[in-house]
């Protein structure tokens, strides 16, 4: 039975910056960050906006009442949860609107958890046809300012249904993985930063492709010429062009030419939000299918997936014909275009506002337009509300 991604959404909050304005403030050539790393512009995430109100935000335009009271499973993937001990697919439950006996949990290995939680969906559903399920990937990608690592900030959620017989993309079984103990890039409990080995963990990342890819090959047989496009986990979308670079010389040059020009249409969402972390792989994919001009049914799309820490993942997805169907993408078109510039000023003044620490407060949401948006703290409980009902009842 064919399953896989039947329908894809994505939602980042509406405020950016500049990468050309923060690379004068920091005394740096602006094409360091736009060609060096490949960013033009970075998501800025408002106190209004965390995991959860981004995930609800991204699932919601995705969802049917069918799917609500039909879906049995929920995976929230984030590397930037809430909380400890309760998952956010809980909260997603509530605020979806998704039937009681659904099950929620939330799944943690840095950016690969989302392709953790996509591929025990696809095996879920082989095994009760009929059955769908959300696996939303969620995350705020923080480094501080000044830092080397502030260039590939950003944020943002994916959402994802697998069902059989999907519209967007059936997952194959060709599934290679691997996990190292390595120390490229962490976050202790007590941090709202990540701690990161730059330079070494843009190499892990390199030699995990490269690995899994001869692998790939050798368990499958097939080669660079089956694949018509690659979409790789994008902490920055250099990073991306650098793996595909390193097994390019295995294709001819026309059909390498090619490769780059899909690469080309797999990073322009991603060079204007940067990095989100467990989500940044599935924005790939979804800027892929919505940019590519020559992508048709039946084309295999490589995908890989990494997590520091280390964890990394190839496999292929097949192209549907109803593909354009199942992106839910006039959404991201209407985000970019009417997302607010901050200054560089008004960005560092701003940076320490996310909700920390115990004490009750308020959250101005009154510049935000998302639908679900965090209203503050009472009794250490986050309080979520829905907009469009806001003020309703
Ligand atoms: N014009 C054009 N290019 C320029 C330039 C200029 N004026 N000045 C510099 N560059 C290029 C450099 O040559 C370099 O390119 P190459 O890597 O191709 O050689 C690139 O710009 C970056 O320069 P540096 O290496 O000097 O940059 P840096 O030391 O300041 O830091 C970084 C770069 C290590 C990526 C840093 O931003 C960082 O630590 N980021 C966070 C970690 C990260 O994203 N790691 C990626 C792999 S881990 C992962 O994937 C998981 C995850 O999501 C975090």
């Amino acid at each position: 039975m064919a399953v896989g991604i039947d329908k894809l959404s994505f939602f980042s909050p509406n405020q950016y910056i500049d990468l050309t304005e923060l690379a004068k403030r920091r005394d740096t050539d602006p094409n360091k960050y736009l060609i060096g790393i490949g960013q033009s512009e970075q998501a800025v995430i408002p106190a209004s906006q965390d995991v959860i109100t981004m995930a609800a935000n991204a699932a919601d335009q995705l969802l049917t009442e069918a799917d609500r009271s039909e879906i049995s499973m929920i995976m929230f993937a984030t590397e930037s949860g809430i909380d400890n001990s309760k998952s956010g697919a809980v909260y997603l439950q509530t605020l979806l609107g998704i039937n009681r006996y659904a099950r929620t949990i939330e799944l943690k290995q840095a950016c690969y958890a989302g392709t953790y939680g996509l591929m025990q969906a696809r095996d879920y559903v082989a095994l009760n046809p009929g059955a769908k399920v959300l696996v939303v990937a969620s995350d705020i990608a923080r480094y501080g300012l000044a830092t080397a690592g502030e260039v590939t900030q950003g944020g943002g959620a994916v959402a994802m249904l697998v069902t059989e017989n999907p519209k967007v993309m059936t997952l194959e079984r060709d599934s290679q993985f691997m996990s190292q103990d390595l120390m490229d890039f962490w976050r202790p409990v007590y941090a709202t930063d990540a701690l990161v080995d730059g330079h070494f963990s843009q190499d892990v990342y390199r030699e995990f492709f490269k690995e899994l890819w001869q692998r790939y090959r050798e368990q499958t047989g097939r080669t660079i010429a089956d694949f018509q496009a690659f979409a790789f986990h994008l902490p920055y979308t250099k990073q991306g062009l650098k793996a595909l670079k390193d097994i390019l010389p295995e294709a001819n040059a026309e059909h390498a030419e090619h490769l780059l020009a899909e690469f080309e249409a797999s990073r322009v969402f991603n060079k204007r939000i940067g990095n989100l972390y467990t989500g940044s792989l599935y924005l790939s994919l979804l800027s892929l299918l919505v940019n590519s001009a020559t992508l048709k049914a039946g084309y295999r799309i490589g995908l890989f997936s990494y997590g520091s820490g280390a964890e990394g993942e190839f496999y292929s997805g097949l192209v549907q014909a109803e593909f354009k169907k199942g992106l839910i993408n006039e959404q991201v078109e209407r985000l970019l275009s009417e997302r607010r510039k901050m200054t560089i000023e008004q960005y560092e003044k701003n940076y320490g506002q996310a909700l920390n620490g115990p004490l009750d407060r308020e959250i101005d949401f009154k510049d935000d337009p998302a639908k679900f948006v965090l209203a503050g703290l009472v009794n250490q409980q986050r309080q979520y509300i829905n907009q469009q009902n806001h003020g309703a009842e």
